[in-house]
């Protein structure tokens, strides 16, 4: 890709002190984010998903590595410059009841933003909220309402009107349909579509539903115990996914073309993910792996670019 990365995450770690141990949930990782692109982010609950999309935005302080954002490093950021980082980066969270303040109006919450950061006056507040409650695709009159008065899917268009209300660059939408019944998923999947192109907005799309995230998804990243395991194109990663695991992640979902089902590689993924506390040595997902040989348990392999722009951490690929 020519242009200039909207992010750059170098080299990313971010431990937790857990019971006087180290977890190692996010564990070097580096990767770049375009402008105006979806980058799916897959992979089994307790990958660290959440956790690197938290450091990112430094919600959580990052162990080490960096982030590089319009040209700067955020990481020497410190308070006011922090804060300042909360118009070009927002969150919209997994759960849109336990997210939203049952004791604000939905008015109250979208305005939130604006007020924490003294945008706008007043009047032009108000104004705003309107203009955001008809952007999500609800009615003005809603602004008085609290958030029990509200369906999940209603919930999670407040939760999406809060987060545009500053006119962000970057959105991590973490997980942002999974609470949600199976019949309201594909309308906030086409609103933030439709956002997406109607704002120019760049999405880090996390999300355990490969089917989803391919539907969404300019690239896919996909991540395994702290650790990045393959990165491609949206189409690349369905059609040839190279890693053991993303072929296990892909194998639970059918393919419609018979061609491409019938050549591609089952791998059932059996087992739990082992504890970030005590990672396998080598490759981190040797345990699992069906392919795994001496080298897997005892080096680990570095992620590398195989044919342009996709790029997998596997031994055994040529
Ligand atoms: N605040 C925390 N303190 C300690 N451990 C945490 C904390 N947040 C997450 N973890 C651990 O980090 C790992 C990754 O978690 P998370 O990022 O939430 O995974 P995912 O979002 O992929 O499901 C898990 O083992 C989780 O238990
Ligand atoms: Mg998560």
């Amino acid at each position: 890709m020519e242009v200039a990365p909207l992010i750059q995450i170098k080299n990313l770690r971010k431990y937790f002190s857990y019971k006087g141990k180290t977890l190692r949930a996010v564990d070097n990782i580096s990767f770049d984010v375009y402008p105006q692109e979806t980058l799916g982010l897959v992979g089994e609950s307790g990958c660290g998903k959440t956790a690197l999309a938290r450091a990112l935005m430094r919600l959580y302080e990052p162990t080490s590595g960096d982030i590089i954002f319009k040209g700067e490093s955020i990481l020497s950021y410190k308070g006011k410059a922090i804060k300042s980082l909360r118009h070009d980066m927002q969150y919209i969270f997994q759960d849109p009841y336990a997210s939203l303040n049952p004791r604000m109006t939905a008015g109250e919450i979208i305005a939130e933003p604006l007020n924490i950061h003294n945008v706008l006056n007043s009047s032009e507040r108000q104004t705003r909220v309107l203009e955001l409650l008809e952007l999500v695709g609800l009615r003005s009159g809603y602004a008085s309402r609290f958030p029990h008065e509200f369906s999940g899917g209603q919930r999670q268009r407040i939760g999406i009107a809060r987060a545009l209300a500053l006119n962000p660059r970057l959105i991590v939408c973490d997980e942002p349909i999974a609470a949600l019944d199976v019949s309201i998923q594909a309308q906030i999947v086409n609103l933030l579509k439709y956002l997406q192109e109607e704002m120019g907005l760049t999405y880090l799309f996390i999300s355990h539903d490969l089917a989803m995230v391919k539907y969404l998804s300019t690239r896919v990243a996909v991540m395994y115990l702290g650790h990045l395991m393959e990165l491609a194109p949206s189409q690349d990663l369905y059609e040839n996914p190279l890693h053991p695991y993303t072929q296990g992640l892909l194998s639970a979902i059918p393919i419609p073309d018979p061609q491409i089902e019938k050549k591609r590689t089952q791998i059932l993924l059996t087992g739990e993910v082992p504890s970030p506390i005590n990672p396998p040595k080598g490759c981190v997902f040797c345990t699992r792996c069906p392919m795994a040989e001496k080298i897997c348990f005892e080096k680990r392999p570095h992620i590398r670019e195989i044919s342009p722009g996709h790029q997998a951490a596997c031994h055994l690929i040529p």
